[in-house]
């Protein structure tokens, strides 16, 4: 989605403004621009990437200026719908993020009071607003502007002969960054971690004046004091460290990050949320709702919480549930999110709050809006995520339900010791697989000459061949669809046959032999396999037609290792096809519209 920039400083802003955007890229956009006040404000854009713009641009003076990488959801991508836009004198900037409901309202108003609007963006209006309520004040005609506006507008303004930037928060996420005698602007912390470590969080309806050296926060004309934080992320965590791709170094992070993740759980003095019911006893019912790999992980968590502690738990996607859900005070609900910004998931979380629900957010983002509207947010550690396609942030989701259900798990003793030690050993397990890479980029290469793929698995992994056609349609674009094992004689083998492969996730526990059931009843409609096999299990022998074997594990955490060994065989697809694995074509990396 689109990615805001400002600067306002001592040294040129060009050069900041553009690396700030570039580390915005995998959010994903089309077009992207910048302005710069000098003598007046000058304007670049283009339907470009970012270092393409940055090649084309001379030097540019100006010590104050403005960014945008956009995803158009008004007006296709063009030069002149591209960021910034302007008033009709040139001399007021605007870049935004969100979508205005009644900007067809306010473009005919401008418009028949004379101003002319060129783009065909909802934006635009924002600039000719502040033009209009412009009367030798910046910051009262941005109040102005923004009260005329509905729906959701997180933007900074820019103005000719005007020391400061003006920024607004509504609905998208928004800080400012704190440096010595210049401040900064942006959308998302990866922008400014080349500059500074100290932010200020933005919280909706915030409006943020900033020059070099002062940031004065007001909400309702009022100044309030938002605290500063330290920003925990390093820089070498947003690079790639060497790797060809983003999704392939956070894939080989994994070890880490689960590490991370156990060790903060580990450490804390209490369970990482209450899953009692208001009397202590044992939960009515849970609800998880989230959308795409997040969904997956809520599914997979569906299993954990119903095995572990016996609590009925109903997983939704969380537009769905917006539309139709039913939901009580009595229900405690889990939110995943891993930017903690996806608008359908906030949606959701308003919802249950209305209805008198305790909420907890997994997410991965501090000071997301997920996590400031929740009753308890739960974190994961997997440090920033770049590429589009969720991996650590997706393998740290299922981290943190095994770590909510074992502290209320109904199992005995003995068996809940060796979960705990099992858990611990999940790193180890995990770079076993990634140890096994060259065999799965192998199976990789067989894969990428189809244009269908069935995935398919059972119990806890049904959700994982979720996830594995997940992953391998939006990088390869290779059409991939997740199915239950017993399903697929549903209907889909009307599509088996030697040009459509199945990848089966095959785990140690009573799902094994009606999976290998399952196999024979595809092999016999000629469709080549592939099964994930745990290393002591010998039933694809003679029976699949490759195999990636896995390391040996507790079934309950099966899907950490067979969700990985799934990520390098979509990577390694999407690279024999030559696909933009990190930023796939269409696709954001936080959906913040509808
Ligand atoms: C797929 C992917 C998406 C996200 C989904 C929800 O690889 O990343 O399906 O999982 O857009 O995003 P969050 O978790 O940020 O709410």
């Amino acid at each position: 989605m689109c990615g805001i920039v400002g600067y306002i400083g001592e040294k040129k802003a060009q050069p900041i403004l553009l690396n700030c955007l570039s580390k915005l890229e995998y959010r994903g956009y089309d077009s992207c621009g910048i302005a710069l006040s000098a003598s007046g404000i000058e304007v670049h854009k283009d339907i470009v990437r970012v270092k393409a713009l940055t090649r084309a641009l001379p030097t540019l003076d100006g010590m104050a200026g403005i960014g945008h990488t956009r995803w158009a959801t008004h007006g296709e991508p063009s030069k002149l719908n591209a960021h910034p836009q302007c008033d009709c004198k040139g001399r007021i900037a605007v870049v935004h993020n969100g979508v205005i409901n009644n900007f067809q309202k306010l473009r005919d108003q401008l418009t028949e009071e004379g101003h002319n609007l060129t783009s065909q963006t909802d934006t635009e209006v924002i600039p000719h607003l502040i033009e209009k309520y412009y009367n030798g004040d910046f910051e009262k005609a941005v109040g102005l502007a923004l009260s005329d506006i509905e729906g959701s507008y997180t933007m900074i303004a820019l103005m000719a002969d005007e020391p400061r930037l003006i920024a607004a928060r509504k609905d998208s996420p928004l800080i400012i960054g704190i440096g010595d005698r210049e401040n900064y602007i942006a959308s998302d912390v990866p922008a400014l971690l080349d500059y500074t470590s100290r932010v200020i969080y933005l919280e909706d309806g915030d409006v943020a004046v900033v020059t070099a050296d002062t940031v004065e926060v007001k909400q309702n004309g009022a100044g309030i004091i938002r605290e500063e934080h330290k920003i925990l992320w390093s820089v070498e965590d947003a690079q790639k460290g060497g790797y060809e791709h983003f999704m392939l170094k956070e894939i080989h992070e994994q070890p880490k990050v689960i590490r991370d993740t156990l060790a903060e759980y580990i450490s804390a003095a209490e369970p990482a949320a209450d899953l009692t019911g208001d009397d202590g006893s044992s939960m009515d019912d849970m609800l998880v709702l989230a959308c795409g790999t997040s969904y997956h992980a809520g599914l997979i968590g569906k299993y954990i919480i119903e095995g572990l502690v016996n609590v009925p738990v109903r997983v939704e996607l969380a537009d769905e549930f917006n539309y139709s859900g039913h939901v009580s005070a009595r229900n405690k609900a889990i939110v995943i999110t891993q930017s903690g910004e996806t608008i359908d998931a906030l949606k959701s979380i308003r919802k249950l709050k209305e209805a008198g629900c305790q909420v907890i957010a997994i997410t991965n983002v501090v000071g997301s809006t997920a996590s400031r509207i929740v009753d308890r947010t739960i974190y994961t550690r997997a440090g920033p995520e770049i590429s589009v396609a969720a991996t650590k942030t997706f393998i740290a989701q299922l981290i943190a339900l095994y770590w909510l259900a074992l502290p209320y798990s109904r199992v005995d003793i003995g068996r809940l010791d060796d979960l705990v030690l099992e858990i611990r050993q999940l790193p180890v397990k995990v770079q076993q697989v990634l140890d096994n890479e060259a065999a799965i980029a192998d199976c990789a290469r067989q894969l990428a000459g189809f244009e269908n793929v069935f995935f398919i698995g059972k119990g806890i992994n049904y959700p994982v061949a979720l996830e594995g056609a997940l992953k391998l349609k939006e990088i390869s674009y290779i059409h991939a669809e997740g199915y239950a094992a017993g399903e697929l004689k549903h209907g889909p083998f009307a599509l088996l046959g030697d040009k459509t492969p199945v990848v089966a996730v095959v785990a140690q526990d009573n799902t094994c032999e009606p999976m290998v059931t399952s196999i024979k009843e595809i092999k016999a409609r000629k469709s080549p396999v592939l099964a994930l096999v745990g290393e002591e299990n010998e039933t694809m022998e003679g029976l699949a037609d490759s195999v990636i074997t896995l390391p040996q594990i507790d079934p309950l955490f099966s899907p950490v290792v067979n969700s990985v060994a799934l990520q390098l065989l979509a990577y390694y697809v999407a690279r024999e096809r030559g696909c933009p694995v990190d930023f796939p074509r269409n696709l954001a990396k936080s959906v913040t519209v509808e």
